[in-house]
């Protein structure tokens, strides 16, 4: 259901299309509730907290009847099938938000029926998946993390932010701080990997980004954390498979990027699809009542993700639409994403006092309020005669391209074989990604336009002379072989190559290149369509022939560059021998092909670290550097029998073009008191010849409790720049709150007085050590 209905959505144009200029005949003044001249969203007058807000949301709602309080709770997905005109529902008052429209003047005329000509003059909220871009694509989420870098990654999701607010998009289903652990798991592509502290500091900052200072400030837009909680656990990381998580796992791993992101402000959240502990996620009181409202205070609104309300039924948990309807909106579900459950059922539900009217009242005074926070009842219209102005200008471009830098994670550098020369006589760009512009894009690039993107081909030739021959062939295709939910946006492409015949002639034709070249670089991976929903594996290998095209071009002796666009680690065990340099570019985006180039080239120097381990066969997975000692310690590595229990490379490890020196680590005190904070110093020193990043990162190990604790967790890091020769002394501020655990022996939250270990370094394999302790409060 929910793959046919997205993709239903998915046919309609999403791209910007024409923006061309229509004046709306004035942005005309009617009649409102608010007693206000509605005007463009281009500055707000509401403030966050404002003390008119309670009194304004209660008149409204003493005058809405049952069926419009629905609507107000129910958002329509375009292009699904309908049977009354979206127009007709404004007019009736039965929605309050849709989804995925991203022209302006279709926003302005709908909004227009609903401010102008409704009963209320409620205005709608459109709301758009804005999860790495609107029309400029960035890195994807997991990317961003890897740059280790809240600021920058703040930045990035203004700036997507401003551009999906220049069309009237008011609201993004974004952050997603999923935790992932499970590289098969397809959507670990759009959070931040798998550890709760640097997850906890990616979802803050995107909150950020998206909704600036407060909610209704210019040029941003609502955020929407997501999936609450657990879908990133989903058992073999199949997607929208059942997850099962204990209560310390939950509390210490999964739940507190949700808090911290709750804590950042965001203004709605979105349960997710699956089962926690045999509850769905989206009829889970424990989740959205006990935890999200009583412990965490969230004020905000709460969206149901695509048909979950239905979906209860499915799960075998609801026994009719209208138990769904009643269970969803009692666990706290305030908002339905598209299945009209709560339009077709609420009704009845609350006459049969299934579900109490000021249980529905609460519901819908949190829309009201977060909509009049935006500014909506006062700045309900966008102007269109700006929007085309404001997409893929100079500006977003240079920030997409700088964020694509500084994502990227080099793995492998032997030999130093990167930098490339610019004087070099022939270079070959090999490979089925290397050309492809809505596979730098990555997947949820919903209103992104693949000819705005730079491909690495285009990103080499621009960069390189008319001196240097720069050939190219794919060498071998690739493809998914099965139906994707986005299939719509960017059709799978076609084989062009129909017979064994031909597609022996195009590998013999990539590795001829290969040996007529000085260097060859092999952009690999996995098609865009092959990573996000509905896109898990049971193998992390490189789809298709693409594995005996590297060997093959690595055994013709020339070196090789391999280039991974990917949202997943996938199986570069071979590469990782044999392979001299491996530049991980993730999904880069709109201008990933520039990003790149200025990579391989020198002009710009890796610094990204990983925000996953990288396995070396998909049989360790999951695999997690934050694990407990247990039993023999000291070979933690040999688990298995038959391989290493090693990573291929551990969480948080990336290289540099230069080198860099850590020293002279000092702790202020050598114990802290529960509830304050210790100093922790180290000088880092650039020990090579060009200016590089480095990501200094601090880990600790609580020593005895009255639980075992992970061997390692991080709890505090800082990407810095350094001119070569230059030293720089680091201070990082470790919070003793930061030490504190939920304990499943106790089974509440506590910081333990105690002894800790303390490392700082350049990975999750640091060193450098200290010991401190933690003193009663
Ligand atoms: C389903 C996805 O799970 C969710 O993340 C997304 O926001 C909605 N569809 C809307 O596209």
């Amino acid at each position: 259901m929910t793959f046919r209905l997205i993709s239903q959505a998915l046919t309609h144009p999403f791209a910007i299309g024409s923006l061309s200029l229509v004046l709306l005949g004035g942005l005309r003044p009617c009649v409102l509730t608010a007693q206000v001249q509605p005007t463009t969203k281009d500055h707000h007058v509401t403030k966050d907290g404002d003390a008119e807000t309670p009194r304004f949301v209660n008149n409204l709602l003493q005058k809405m009847t049952l069926e419009e309080k629905i609507g107000q709770m129910s958002q329509i997905a375009l292009n699904q099938p309908q049977d009354v005109s979206p127009d007709q529902r404004i007019l009736n008052g039965q929605v309050g938000s849709f989804l995925f429209l991203s022209d302006a003047r279709e926003i302005n005329r709908l909004q227009h029926i609903a401010v102008d000509r409704s009963r209320l003059h409620i205005p709608l909220i459109f709301g758009f998946d804005v999860i790495h871009g609107f029309r400029t694509i960035y890195p994807v989420p997991l990317a961003l993390a890897a740059s280790w870098d809240p600021a920058m990654v703040e930045h990035v999701q203004s700036m997507a932010a401003k551009e999906a607010s220049a069309v009237g998009v008011d609201w993004t289903f974004a952050p997603m701080v999923d935790i992932a652990r499970d590289p098969r798991w397809g959507r670990i592509m759009e959070g931040a990997g798998e550890d709760p502290y640097l997850g906890s500091k990616m979802a803050a900052a995107q909150v950020l980004g998206f909704q600036g200072d407060e909610l209704g400030a210019p040029d941003h837009i609502l955020a929407c954390v997501k999936h609450f909680a657990g879908y990133g656990a989903a058992v073999g990381g199949r997607d929208y498979d059942s997850s099962d998580i204990s209560d310390e796992q939950l509390w210490n791993i999964y739940l507190p990027p949700f808090e911290a992101a709750v804590r950042a402000g965001s203004g709605s959240l979105m349960p997710a699809y699956m089962d926690l502990n045999g509850v769905p996620a989206t009829g889970n009181k424990f989740l959205l009542q006990d935890v999200l409202r009583d412990k965490w205070k969230f004020d905000g609104f709460v969206v149901s993700d695509w048909d979950a309300v239905l979906n209860l039924t499915t799960h075998g948990f609801a026994s009719s639409p209208e138990d769904a309807a009643a269970r969803a909106v009692n666990a706290g579900v305030d908002m339905e994403m598209t299945s009209h459950i709560y339009r077709d059922n609420l009704p009845a539900a609350v006459k049969d006092d299934l579900v109490k009217e000021s249980t529905i009242d609460g519901a819908v005074r949190r829309i009201l309020t977060t909509k009049y926070r935006l500014g909506l009842f006062s700045h309900p219209y966008v102007d269109p005669s700006k929007s085309a102005a404001q997409l893929v200008t100079p500006e977003q471009r240079h920030a997409a391209r700088v964020a694509a830098e500084q994502t990227a994670v080099l793995l492998r550098n032997e030999g130093a074989l990167l930098p490339l020369s610019k004087s070099l006589k022939s270079i070959a760009v090999i490979g089925p990604l290397a050309d492809s512009k809505p596979d730098i894009m990555g997947s949820w690039s919903l209103a992104g336009h693949p000819a705005d993107a730079v491909t690495v081909l285009e990103g080499i030739r621009k960069r390189l002379g008319a001196g240097t021959t720069v050939s190219w062939a794919k060498g071998v295709e690739i493809s998914r072989g099965q139906h994707s939910i986005f299939d719509s946006q960017f059709p799978s492409p076609q084989p062009m190559l129909k017979t064994d015949a031909d597609r022996d002639a195009e590998f013999a034709h990539a590795i001829d290149l290969v040996k007529k070249s000085q260097v060859a670089v092999l952009v690999l991976g996995e098609a865009q369509n092959m990573s996000g929903e509905r896109a898990s594996r049971s193998t992390l290998t490189l789809p298709g022939r693409q594995q005996q095209l590297l060997e093959a071009a690595v055994a013709t002796g020339k070196p090789v560059v391999l280039v991974l666009l990917n949202g997943r680690p996938l199986n570069i065990t071979w590469a990782s021998q044999h392979v001299p340099a491996i530049l991980d570019a993730w999904y880069p985006g709109t201008e990933g092909g520039n990003a790149i180039a200025d990579l391989l080239f020198g002009d710009a120097n890796p610094g990204g670290k990983l925000p996953v381990t990288w396995p070396r066969s998909v049989g360790q997975v999951p695999i997690f550097y934050a694990r407990n000692l247990t039993q023999i310690p000291n070979a933690p590595d040999t688990r298995y029998w038959d391989g290493s229990s090693a990573p291929l490379y551990p969480f948080g490890y990336g290289l540099s073009y230069t080198t860099f020196k850590l020293d002279d680590l000092k702790l202020a005190a050598p114990s802290v008191q529960a509830g304050s904070s210790l100093m922790v110093s180290v000088d880092v020193q650039n020990t090579g010849s060009g200016a590089g990043d480095e990501v200094v990162q601090l880990y600790t190990h609580q020593r005895s409790g009255t639980a075992s604790r992970p061997v390692r967790e991080l709890k505090g890091f800082r990407r810095i720049t350094l001119r070569p020769g230059e030293k720089q002394t680091v201070t990082l501020q470790l919070d003793t709150h930061d030490l504190g655990f939920w304990s499943s022996q106790t089974r509440h939250w506590s910081i333990e007085p105690g002894l800790f270990d303390l490392w700082v370094g350049t990975s999750s394999a640091a060193t450098d050590h200290a010991t401190f302790t933690v003193l009663p409060q």
